[in-house]
């Protein structure tokens, strides 16, 4: 038994059990149906070994309803067994007489993938456990099933049918990929070796100023850094005109609200933030640098932070013991102002533990061909967020209540 607040594998004899594990294989597809990237699938592999003696079935969803690459996953099942090494069955059915009777008769070291659960609306309803539980899903699988093990990290910020329904009806665990990201982002969230470095860019403005305050306020982090539209708003939130361009994209998202609370930030946090010193205009597709004091009157695009902050930056990454990269620093799918991007990764390998999260951060490390100098590369883009901002995730919180049960009733 581990003193953890979730159970593991480890606290399960799986030999011959048939064990129903939620995995997250969402992937990004072109038109045809070709995966693009399968880090996701890969990275479900050490859980599925760590059960050969048992009996796997999993579970898991590509995209959404209505979008492209909402499909089956049969395409999935083939790239998983050639990284396994023998068949994961791919059976086209999530529940019904196929998909149970496919379950039970399986053998021991049989993997079966089942389709797409978000085929089936009542997944993608938010709703509590207890009222998952008592769906038609989750009372027609659970007497065929001795064991659930959430692996799913990246959609446990959802409290959909899948992640939450058997955590009430079976005994409940994570799988590897759960643990690794909960113990990995444990260390950068909850303070490791010090000092740590958070570098918060991209988009998501609001997300990232609230995991902002959250490790400043529980001194999780000594500094943040931030870069790409974050940097903007807080940028403007310093008093820097940022330019109607950048204020007007700031406003089409929503952000402009985030300006003010920007400021709030500023003034708590006064010395532990570390804006940007220049920055790249996009100029009709040409980089340009400049000063953030000579910001000059106009409407190009900041697409990156500049050449002396990606050094400030860089030098007080690398200095760090600990960093956490959330968002990309500016325009990474464009080449030329992919570069504050690059080298932050860069930097960021060279400290003692480096994590990395987030989509659009992962394809870039990836694109460099970095995955393996990273310390932990979080497989959750909205997960990984929330759980850096210290929200609690109903999929893990599950997890912690499936536990506290199962202890007590032993
Ligand atoms: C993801 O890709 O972020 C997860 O698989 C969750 O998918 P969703 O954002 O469509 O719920
Ligand atoms: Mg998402």
């Amino acid at each position: 038994m581990t003193s953890r607040d979730y159970l593991t594998i480890d606290d399960f004899d799986v030999d011959g059990k048939t064990i129903l594990v939620r995995v997250d294989l969402n992937t990004p597809m072109d038109m045809e149906g070709n995966i693009l990237d399968d880090m996701r699938i890969k990275s479900h592999i050490p859980t599925v070994i760590d059960l050969e003696d048992a009996k796997v079935v999993l579970m898991a969803h590509q995209s959404r309803a209505g979008k492209n690459d909402f499909t089956t996953m049969k395409p999935h099942s083939q790239r998983m067994s050639q990284y396994l090494g023998k068949e994961v069955k791919y059976v086209d059915d999530i529940f019904g007489t196929y998909a149970r009777s496919s379950i039970a008769s399986m053998k021991k070291g049989d993997v079966i993938l089942l389709e797409n659960v978000r085929f089936y609306s009542e997944e993608s309803i938010t709703r509590p456990a207890s009222e998952h539980s008592t769906t038609h899903m989750v009372r027609k699988l659970s007497p065929l099933i001795d064991i659930f093990l959430n692996d799913a990290f990246a959609v446990s910020h959802r409290s959909h049918l899948s992640i939450m329904g058997f955590t009430e009806t079976l005994p409940t665990g994570a799988g590897r990929v759960m643990e690794k990201e909960i113990s990995s982002l444990d260390r950068g969230v909850k303070g490791g070796e010090r000092p740590c470095v958070f570098v918060l860019g991209g988009a998501k403005v609001d997300d990232s100023l609230t995991v902002a305050e959250n490790v400043l306020s529980n001194g999780g982090a000594d500094r943040v850094l931030v870069t790409g539209v974050v940097a903007n708003v807080m940028l403007a939130a310093s008093g820097v005109d940022i330019g109607s361009t950048n204020l007007k994209f700031i406003e089409s998202q929503g952000y402009t609200d985030q300006i003010e609370r920007g400021k709030a930030i500023l003034a708590k946090f006064n010395g532990q933030i570390g804006l940007p010193i220049d920055v790249a205009f996009n100029d009709g597709g040409k980089r340009v640098e400049v000063h953030v004091s000579e910001l000059p009157d106009g409407n190009l695009p900041i697409n990156d932070i500049g050449l002396e902050t990606i050094v400030s930056f860089s030098d007080e990454i690398k200095a760090a013991k600990t960093v956490v990269l959330n968002g990309p620093a500016g325009l990474s799918e464009v080449e030329p102002f992919a570069l504050g991007t690059h080298e932050i990764i860069k930097a960021a390998v060279q400290s003692e533990y480096s994590i990395a999260g987030g989509g659009h951060i992962s394809a870039e490390v990836r694109n460099l061909g970095y995955e393996d100098k990273f310390s932990h590369l979080s497989t959750g883009g909205g997960a990984c967020i929330d759980y850096l901002a210290g929200a609690a995730l109903p999929g893990i919180e599950a997890l912690k209540t499936a536990a506290t049960r199962y202890r007590l009733n032993r």
